[in-house]
Order: C-alpha cells, then sequence, then structure tokens
C-alpha cells in the first residue's frame, strides 16, 4: 500500500455555485484531471452542519453535480460522488474526533465566522467540520488538493491531523508493514491561478460567497447574459483609470479583484491584463470583462441546465462514483482500524 500522488477536492451542496468557487477551485480541478488521478465529492454531510431542507438538498446536490460536470469534469477519467453514500468518510471522521485537539478547532476562523455571536446553539458538526474534511481527504491518502484561499487554514489542521496520527500510533503502523512508520501523508494545498480569492462585487474587501445576502456581490454559474453584464456594471469601482502596474493596486481591491477575474477567466496572467487595459477607463474594461464572462459562463450554464433535467442520470452518475470510492476508501479503512486496534470480522 504505498502512497501515490492522488488528488481529492469536495464543495458543498448549499445555494449555486458562483464565480469564486469556479475560478479559486474548479478551473484547478479541471486542469488536474489530465494528469492526476483525481476525486471529486459533492460534500453533503459538510452541508448538514448547519440546517438544511431535505428536498432542497437532494436538488442541490444534483445540481452541483450538474455544473461539476458542465464545467469540464469528466465522470469516466474522474470519480464524481457524494459524500454520505461512502461510509468511510463518516468512520474515519470519528477517529480524527480524537485525535484532533479542542485547542486547534478553536483557531479555525471559519467556525467562528459561521456560529457568529450565538455560538452555544452552533451545531456540534460546524464545530467538527475540520476533521470530517480531513477524513474525506485522508481516507483516500489523497496528497493534492485543489482549492480556494479560503480553505488553506483547514488543510494545515489536516496536515496537523495526519502528522499527530502517524506519531501517537506509530508502533502500530510499523507492525501493520508501514516499515517507515507513516500512514497517512501530509497533503498539499494547491492553491494557484490569478483567482485564488475573488472578492465581493459590492466590497473588495469581502470575500465572495454563497451566503451574501446581496445577489449583486457575486456571479452565479446559473445567471443569464444580462445579469451577468449588469452585475459587472454595477460593481463597485473608484475613479481613477486602471492602474499600469500591479503595485497599483495598493488601497484599491476593487480594482484588483475584477482584473483579477478577467485573467483568470482569459486563462492569462495579471500582468498581461494590465498591458492591455491599464491607464484605461473602468467603463471600457467593465465591457469587455462583461463580454468575456458571457462568453465562458453561458456554454456552463446551459449544459448545467440540460444536465439537470435529468437526475436519474446525474444520480446514476453519482452512485457508479461512490462504487468506485468506496473501492479505494475501504482497504485503507480497513487498515486504520488495525492500526487503532479495533477488532473486525
Ligand atoms: P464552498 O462553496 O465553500 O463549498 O467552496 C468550494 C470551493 O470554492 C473551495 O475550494 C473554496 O475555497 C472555493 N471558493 C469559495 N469561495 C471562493 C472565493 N470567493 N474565491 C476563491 N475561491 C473560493
Ligand atoms: N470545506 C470545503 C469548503 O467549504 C469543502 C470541503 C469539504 C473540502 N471536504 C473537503 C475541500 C476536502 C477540499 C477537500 O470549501
Amino acid at each position: 500500500m504505498k502512497i501515490t500522488p492522488r488528488v481529492f477536492s469536495g464543495m458543498q451542496p448549499t445555494g449555486s455555485l458562483h464565480l469564486g468557487n469556479y475560478l479559486g477551485a474548479m478551473l484547478q480541478w479541471i486542469k488536474l484531471q489530465d494528469t492526476h488521478e483525481c476525486i471529486y465529492c459533492v460534500v453533503d454531510m459538510h452541508a448538514i452542519t448547519v440546517w438544511q431542507d431535505p428536498k432542497e438538498l437532494r436538488n442541490a446536490t444534483r445540481l452541483v453535480t450538474a455544473a461539476y460536470i458542465a464545467c469540464g469534469l469528466d465522470p469516466k477519467k474522474t470519480i464524481i460522488f457524494n459524500q454520505s453514500q461512502v461510509h468511510q468518510h463518516a468512520e474515519l471522521a470519528w477517529v480524527f474526533n480524537c485525535v484532533a485537539r479542542l485547542g486547534w478547532l478553536n483557531r479555525m476562523t471559519q467556525f467562528k465566522e459561521k456560529a457568529g455571536k450565538d455560538r452555544e446553539n452552533a451545531s456540534v458538526g460546524l464545530y467538527a467540520y475540520p476533521n470530517l474534511m480531513a477524513a474525506d481527504i485522508l481516507v483516500y491518502r489523497a496528497t493534492h488538493v485543489p482549492v480556494g484561499e479560503d480553505q488553506k487554514q483547514h488543510l494545515e489542521l489536516t496536515r496537523d491531523i495526519a502528522q499527530k496520527f502517524n506519531n501517537d500510533f506509530r508502533e502500530s503502523i510499523i507492525e501493520a508493514g508501514f516499515e517507515d512508520g507513516i500512514f497517512f501523508p501530509l497533503p498539499e494545498p494547491v492553491i494557484t491561478g490569478p483567482a485564488t480569492r475573488v472578492m465581493s462585487l459590492r466590497d473588495g474587501t469581502k470575500k465572495m460567497s454563497k451566503s451574501d445576502p446581496s445577489d449583486l456581490s457575486r456571479i452565479n454559474l446559473l445567471d443569464d447574459a444580462d445579469t451577468i453584464a449588469r452585475k459587472i456594471q454595477k460593481a463597485k469601482t473608484d475613479p481613477e483609470p486602471l492602474p499600469t502596474e500591479e503595485a497599483g493596486f495598493a488601497g484599491r481591491p476593487e480594482a484588483e479583484n475584477l482584473v483579477g477575474i478577467y485573467a483568470a477567466l482569459a486563462n492569462t496572467d495579471v500582468a498581461s491584463v494590465l498591458r492591455e487595459f491599464g491607464g484605461g477607463q473602468f467603463s471600457t474594461f467593465k465591457k469587455a470583462l462583461a463580454e468575456l464572462a458571457v462568453e465562458k459562463l453561458s456554454p456552463i450554464s446551459t449544459e448545467m441546465k440540460r444536465l439537470a433535467n435529468d437526475p436519474a442520470e446525474i444520480d446514476r452518475i453519482l452512485t457508479d462514483g461512490a462504487r468506485r470510492a468506496e473501492a479505494i476508501a475501504a482497504p485503507i479503512m480497513d487498515r486504520v482500524k488495525d492500526i487503532v486496534g479495533f477488532i473486525r470480522g
């Protein structure tokens, strides 16, 4: 059971996917499927850390799956499934609940943001969320995790959990036949590209998010061409022309965000966007950005809608993916049970 390169990532089926998900994570997922074994999950168990309407959860799970495929993931090459269909995630998460320390989880900024002021009323699941995320990754002994910048802290925790498990059970790991005493790899975050942190169109200091009450703050993958153009036209900017070099973004988060979005959509870098638009007015740039966004996103939304019309086919893809995922996870979870000292038949 050697550790081999393997990619794992996931998105929550809550609300609709937006440009931040697409540019921050999905573009990297798509690139990696040509070079690596990839497993991409719809994390429905993470979704219920805050209450979800059961019907909506089913719909959202199918819609996110449709988005994965419409964006260019190929369910033949890549494993696509929903988390709750592979029970090993929950089993390993319990073991990790006993490995991770309260002090580690207390530092998680996402919990503090999501729980808000009423911490006492947050679910225990919301608190233990990062342990389940570590289990998602390590139940496949995955080595690379493509995500947006906001997930960096959770991945550091995943590495801490892997390291502590390897230390705590070192002897038992060697007895199980892993001579170097290393059972879990320390997975590497893959946070790359010009848009690892896409910001709100209304406030360049806040990240673009599904939960922002203003729909004008984000571009959803299902927005039609007019809506995309209108949101970009209304996006907050400042009165200055665009800077001619990256240093000129200091104190201008909205300008930096829009140029980063352009670069990511055009598959180029910020410097070359500034060579083209630097010194010009926002009105000209916004027009070009709206055209580019519509050109890239409308084929995706058309395909998403087509796929969503056939929920039985989506369910079939998820179940097939779950079977293939479980074939990898089951022997790894069996080893974990041996290492921890659980008897199994
Ligand atoms: P979530 O929607 O929270 O399930 O996030 C799914 C993926 O999208 C994760 O890899 C996030 O890091 C990424 N992501 C979410 N919002 C943004 C954003 N505003 N900018 C860049 N990446 C993001
Ligand atoms: N926490 C991630 C998010 O909100 C989603 C996620 C769950 C994930 N499990 C994962 C991402 C495993 C990468 C790997 O974006």
